[in-house]
């Protein structure tokens, strides 16, 4: 019975991923630039285990952020002779590099079958963060995504006419083929991704919009990102997600996040911090709570992830104020305030949450709107 409900998934899922093959183009153009900016974003229910094709295994919301992005800029030359091979340089802030390179093919192959001009090209791919390298902060999300907006672009002046909807939701397909949580970086300021009943028109092939009220309460929100950490991790998302197969908490682990979407649905829309920060923080804790479950285990939290959640925590029954945090995979602190409890919780930041950051670094951002053209 289960096996066949997967089948049919399998089919719906293929079915639709042809809506995303291009009929035909009108013209191709010789040469062009084309640039993005893209933002990271921070889930607050996490998707964390997939099936093939990047198809998520779970539902998750996500955060739009401002400050943490990537500026990706393509040229594009048609190349005097075809070939069968994906040609490309890649400069990261201005320098080649080498080592980028094979995941841009792999992302490349995955994306060709929708994007079918692309081995017609020379690329010259030129991308930056505006946020330290190396210090942690995963840059796939706005990387990936920066890099489908510029080749849709590409697209789209090649067409006929693609709606900004049609244009939205086919980037974001793209990003996903990338990096899964690429495909929340789009929009903003909350994209939802994965099927579930309770979000209508919800998908797992692309993030959406989320499309219903959200309390004025989180416009503004403050993402305040204490780097702890900015080492290599020892595990990568991509093992992590693999080690949800056959995981014992699995199926508890993914009817949860359904159940926690529904519950946020009432909370976004009444502004409910109190709620929020239950569903939030559960979220994050849950996710680690995979790692250290998953067979062979890991952690990839360090003391002073710890100590910052015991502070926040203190800090939050003292003041009585709705901070309170998350985590991504790794052992950055997310640490999320509504702009009218800046003034408080920020001070509270800076004296007690910095000194346990990693040459005190942190960065300040805030929920955003997504992506831009430059
Ligand atoms: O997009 P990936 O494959 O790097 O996975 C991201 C997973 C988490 O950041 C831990 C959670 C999420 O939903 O963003």
């Amino acid at each position: 019975m289960i096996a066949l409900k997967t089948i049919f998934a399998q089919i719906e899922n293929s079915m639709s991923e042809k809506e995303f093959i291009p009929a035909s183009y009108t013209t191709l153009k010789e040469e062009g630039t084309v640039a993005y900016s893209s933002p990271s974003n921070i889930a607050l229910v996490k998707y964390w285990g997939k099936r093939e094709n990047q198809i998520p295994a779970n539902p998750s919301i996500s955060f739009t952020l401002a400050a943490c992005t990537t500026k990706t800029s393509v040229q594009y030359k048609k190349k005097d002779k075809k070939s069968d091979e994906f040609s490309f340089d890649l400069l990261f802030e201005g320098e080649p590099k080498e080592e980028f390179k094979p995941k841009i093919n792999t992302f490349l192959k995955r994306i060709e079958a929708y994007l079918p001009f692309l081995k017609e090209y020379h690329f010259v791919i030129n991308t930056s963060n505006s946020f330290p390298h190396s210090s942690g902060i995963a840059s796939s999300a706005s990387g990936m995504s920066a890099l489908a907006l510029c080749f849709m672009e590409m697209e789209r002046s090649f067409s006929e006419s693609i709606s900004d909807e049609d244009f939205n939701r086919k980037v974001s397909f793209l990003s996903r083929l990338g990096s899964g949580s690429a495909c929340r970086s789009i929009e903003g300021p909350l994209v939802q991704w994965g099927e579930t009943a309770s979000i209508e028109g919800s998908s797992n092939l692309f993030g959406i919009k989320y499309p219903y009220a959200v309390h004025e309460v989180f416009s503004n929100f403050h993402d305040t990102i204490l780097l702890v950490d900015k080492g290599e991790k020892q595990v990568s998302s991509t093992v992590g997600h693999e080690l949800m197969h056959g995981h014992p908490f699995a199926t508890q682990r993914f009817d949860q996040a359904h159940s926690n979407l529904e519950k946020l649905k009432s909370v976004l829309s009444k502004g409910d911090l109190k709620t929020f920060i239950s569903i939030v923080e559960s979220e994050a804790l849950t996710l680690h709570a995979m790692m250290m479950t998953s067979n062979p285990y890991f952690i990839l939290m360090k003391p002073n992830t710890l100590s910052i959640i015991n502070e926040i925590w203190k800090f939050r029954q003292e003041s009585n104020t709705h901070v309170c945090f998350t985590l991504d995979a790794g052992a950055n602190v997310h640490v999320l305030y509504p702009e009218y409890e800046k003034d408080i919780v920020f001070p509270f930041i800076k004296e007690k949450l910095v000194p346990f950051c990693q040459n005190g670094q942190y960065i300040c951002d805030r929920i955003g709107l997504g992506a831009k053209k430059l």
